[in-house]
């Protein structure tokens, strides 16, 4: 009997961007921004991606969602390359796959009604049906009730926003949540909240969820297992308690120093 395969996945995948023309007869140069990468998640667990800005986090979650197909390398759905898939696989896929942005004030339109917001992935993924009863499920799990349906973006604070972009998330029942920096445009005192909610979400929908942070202390809330990347390459991996207690890249000791800097500098009142 062969292991089931990972939910999701990416192997060997390199992507290098062009350097802006500089001369008229010289090529222009390249990077790399990501350098042979191997990750995964299986269903129902939840694992994190750490690393400093422009280490390549991002362009990870583009490649790994399917937004930006990579240059070498495969990405994989249930063990399926995402990039030879037939249309129904591929449309499985995209529904399979969801993601959360940073910041939930620009990622929602400010003159769309919440409830017309929810049924957006719905129309663009072309699963026809009346949803209401799934918009009255979904806004549940993320703790708001249907009154949100008739109101709009700036009618909400931060956290709630964030909320109703995690529950449009939910609306075509993903198997994966993929969410980039989830909580950093949010105050302190509400990180805490949708974090819980993350949390939440994978114990009871068994969802599977990529966090991208580059705080290694909100990853080690929110994931049972944490690749840290510096440079384009993924350096070290394990469980976030064994990175935090026991780092042993240098890159990885580098984030530790500044969780506790910050923690020290809130004077315990960080996470
Ligand atoms: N489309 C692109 N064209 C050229 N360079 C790019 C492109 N996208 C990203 N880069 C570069 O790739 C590197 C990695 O960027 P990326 O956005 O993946 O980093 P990140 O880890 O998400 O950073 P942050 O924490 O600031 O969000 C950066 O040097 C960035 O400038
Ligand atoms: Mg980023």
């Amino acid at each position: 009997m062969s292991p089931v395969p990972p939910v999701l996945a990416m192997e060997q995948v390199t992507q290098a961007y062009s350097h802006p023309r500089t001369a008229l007869f010289r090529a222009p140069g390249t990077f790399t921004v990501l350098d042979c990468i191997d990750f995964h998640v299986h269903a129902g667990e939840a694992v994190g991606l750490v690393g400093e800005s422009g280490a390549g986090k991002t362009t990870l979650t583009r490649i790994l969602t399917g937004m930006e197909k990579p240059q070498s390398g495969r990405v994989l759905f249930e063990g399926a390359d995402i990039w030879q898939a037939g249309p129904a696989e591929r449309a499985r896929f995209r529904r399979s796959v969801q993601m959360v942005l940073q910041n939930p004030r620009s990622s929602l339109d400010p003159r769309m009604k919440i409830g017309t917001a929810l049924l957006e992935p719905m129309r663009s993924l072309r699963i026809d049906g009346n949803h209401l009863d799934r918009l009255t499920e979904v806004l549940g799990q993320v703790g708001l009730d249907t009154s949100a349906l008739e109101r709009f973006p700036h009618e909400f604070s931060g956290g709630q926003l964030q909320r109703i972009a995690i529950a449009r998330a939910l609306m075509p029942n993903p198997r994966v949540l993929v969410a980039d920096e989830p909580v950093s445009a949010l105050d302190v005192s509400i990180q805490a909240q949708v974090l819980n909610l993350l949390k939440d979400l994978v114990r009871d929908l068994g969802l599977s969820l990529v966090f991208i942070a580059h705080d290694l202390s909100v990853v080690a809330y929110t994931t049972h297992r944490a690749s840290v990347i510096a440079g384009g390459r993924i350096v070290e991996t394990g469980p976030p308690v064994e990175l935090f207690t026991r780092p042993k890249a240098p890159q990885t000791q580098n984030l530790v120093s500044a969780v506790l800097t910050v923690n020290s500098g809130l004077s315990g009142n960080a996470l």
